[in-house]
């Protein structure tokens, strides 16, 4: 990769520009992510798990461009569109705003699975973005039916 060389006055004035820019949409800020909640539903069998997690951006936009994991040969971004699900190139991470991959909408597709991940495990997962680049996730492995986002299934613990 190559990078353009700046004269001294040219980043002076990038500087200048990305101050003024502040407090505007920050499209053009840089990102600035967190992923929270990330989890793999415990598969019962098969060569195949879902992965879901939040990206939780206070930045500027960005784009997930692809996924990958060492206990898959791929892992393949899909969503959910009246129940249909399509696989996706990319998602976008909105600016000051959230892409969420949860159980019924996006979600993640480990295929051709390695070894079949056990409740308890942890998954090394890494998220490549656009722009903030590779940011690598340790999914824990939950029981089959765990959806964070169901309260009413807590009620009864
Ligand atoms: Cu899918």
């Amino acid at each position: 990769m190559r990078r353009r060389a700046l004269a001294p006055g040219a980043v002076a004035l990038a500087l200048g520009l990305a101050l003024t820019a502040c407090g505007s949409d920050g499209s053009d800020d840089a990102p600035d992510l967190k992923v929270e909640g990330a989890f793999i539903p415990a598969p019962a069998s098969g060569s195949m798990a879902a992965g879901f997690f939040l990206v939780h951006n206070s930045g500027g936009t960005d784009t997930l461009s692809s996924v990958d994991s060492p206990i898959a040969g791929q892992v393949t971004l899909h969503s959910t569109e009246g129940g249909v699900m399509k696989e996706q190139k990319s998602f976008a991470v909105p600016a000051d705003g959230e892409l969420d991959f949860e159980r019924g909408g996006n979600h993640l597709m480990f295929e051709n699975l390695k070894h079949l991940p056990k409740e308890g495990d942890k998954v090394s997962v890494t998220l490549h973005f656009s722009k903030a680049g590779a940011v690598t996730v340790s999914f824990p492995v939950k029981a089959a039916t765990y959806n964070p986002t169901s309260h009413a299934s807590d009620a009864s613990h």
